[in-house]
């Protein structure tokens, strides 16, 4: 089993450990009781993975002599609601659940998010722990304490910064993940190649048939190379204020089409259209050599993730939206573009016209 730590005490006792390996889901038991144990656990998990994998994990600390819950809501986006929060509020309630409880995220992202947010609220917050079952979740979501719920006006316009207690992540768990949710996590890693670190970029170009057949010593290397990353990058930034933007790489554009879709893109296919509007941006602005765009365009076209726009969303409804997202100052258009694979900055006044020919050309 790998341990990383993420050292967050310069501002709270708040540091802890990301666990990984295979059959953690086993052990996770004792390593929850390695730290302050508590007198009731409650599994959150949504309905797909509690019958996949939460019903064995309640048998497991259950047969340890933990007191165990296991509450359900239904899987998807769509669950990552104030609703949804409430009807699991009502279930710790009616369980008895109070500050000596310890919540268990099991999930995917959404999981994550909407637990970390109950967790942060919840009789004034309660310690929560999350085992991570997508890639998305195991290389991104579930680090860096970021919780989020849905409004009908957009994407986790509620949150809190909550950190969780540890981050417990078995690679055997991405054994029942289908294909497109493998994807999607596989575009935050190639992510993580591109802005970060080049071994990654190169082990993700030269391995392509291994990473997408889910070989596990590969598995374990790409995810614990991205977690290193998303750790090392918090412990900087916290509270997303500087250097956590350069995460952001892919996403400006990513967000919009993926929301022009009616979120029929998946967040992944969008983030790697995205990456593409990026590198095009840094290379039109003079930053980016040609042929280290063509190499990133390569490595995202050999996982058969989306390079182009598709017709039915328009030039004018991406720019109007990329205007209005939340992560851009002024009127400016907030972008993380690239100098060099490993080397990216943030750009806060990208000319209007370079995006616009940028996402034309993509729809060619
Ligand atoms: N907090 C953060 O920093 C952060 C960062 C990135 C994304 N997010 C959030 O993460 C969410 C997306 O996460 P996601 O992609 O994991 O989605 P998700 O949690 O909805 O999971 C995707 C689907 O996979 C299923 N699933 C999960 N694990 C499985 C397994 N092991 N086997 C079979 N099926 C499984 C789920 O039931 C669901 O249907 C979004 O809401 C996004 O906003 C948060």
């Amino acid at each position: 089993m790998i341990k990383i730590k993420v050292n967050l005490d310069r501002y709270a006792p708040a540091s802890y450990d990301i666990c990984i390996g295979s059959g953690i889901l086993d052990r996770v038991g004792l390593l929850i009781g390695n730290g302050t144990p508590a007198t009731r656990y409650i599994i959150v998990s949504d309905t797909t993975v509690a019958s996949l994998h939460g019903e064995k994990l309640k048998v497991l600390l259950g047969g340890m002599g933990y007191d165990v819950h296991l509450v359900t809501f239904p899987p998807g986006e769509r669950s990552k609601t104030l609703g949804t929060a409430l009807a699991v509020i009502s279930s710790l309630l009616e369980l008895g659940a109070d500050r000596a409880s310890m919540l268990i995220a099991l999930g995917g992202g959404v999981t994550g998010d909407l637990v970390a947010f109950i967790a942060s609220v919840y009789m004034r917050s309660v310690p929560y722990v999350h085992i991570p079952t997508t890639l998305m979740a195991q290389v991104d979501s579930s680090i860096g304490g970021k919780t989020g719920i849905d409004l009908p006006e957009g994407k986790n316009l509620l949150g809190t910064f909550y950190q969780p207690r540890g981050i417990f992540i078995d690679l055997d768990l991405l054994s029942t993940l289908p294909d497109e949710e493998f994807r999607n996590g596989l575009a935050e890693v190639l992510k993580y190649g591109i802005i970060e670190d080049l071994r990654l970029f190169d082990l993700l170009e030269g391995s392509a048939g291994e990473v997408m057949a889910r070989n596990r010593a590969i598995l374990e290397t790409i995810v614990t190379s991205s977690c290193t990353i998303k750790k090392g990058i918090v412990e900087i930034d916290e509270r997303d204020t500087g250097v956590r933007r350069v995460l952001n790489f892919g996403h400006t554009v990513g967000h919009a089409i993926e929301a022009e879709s009616g979120y029929t893109i998946s967040h992944g296919n969008a983030v790697a259209a995205g990456m593409v509007a990026a590198v095009r941006i840094s290379e039109k602005g003079g930053h980016l050599l040609p042929q280290d765009r063509e190499r990133i365009e390569g490595l995202i076209r050999t996982y058969g993730l989306l390079d182009r726009i598709p017709a039915s969303i328009s030039t004018d409804s991406l720019m109007a939206r990329m205007t209005k997202d939340k992560k851009k100052k002024g009127d400016a258009i907030h972008f993380v573009l690239l100098r060099k694979p490993g080397i990216p900055f943030i750009h806060a006044s990208v000319k209007q016209r370079i995006i616009r020919d940028t996402l034309e050309e993509m729809h060619a």
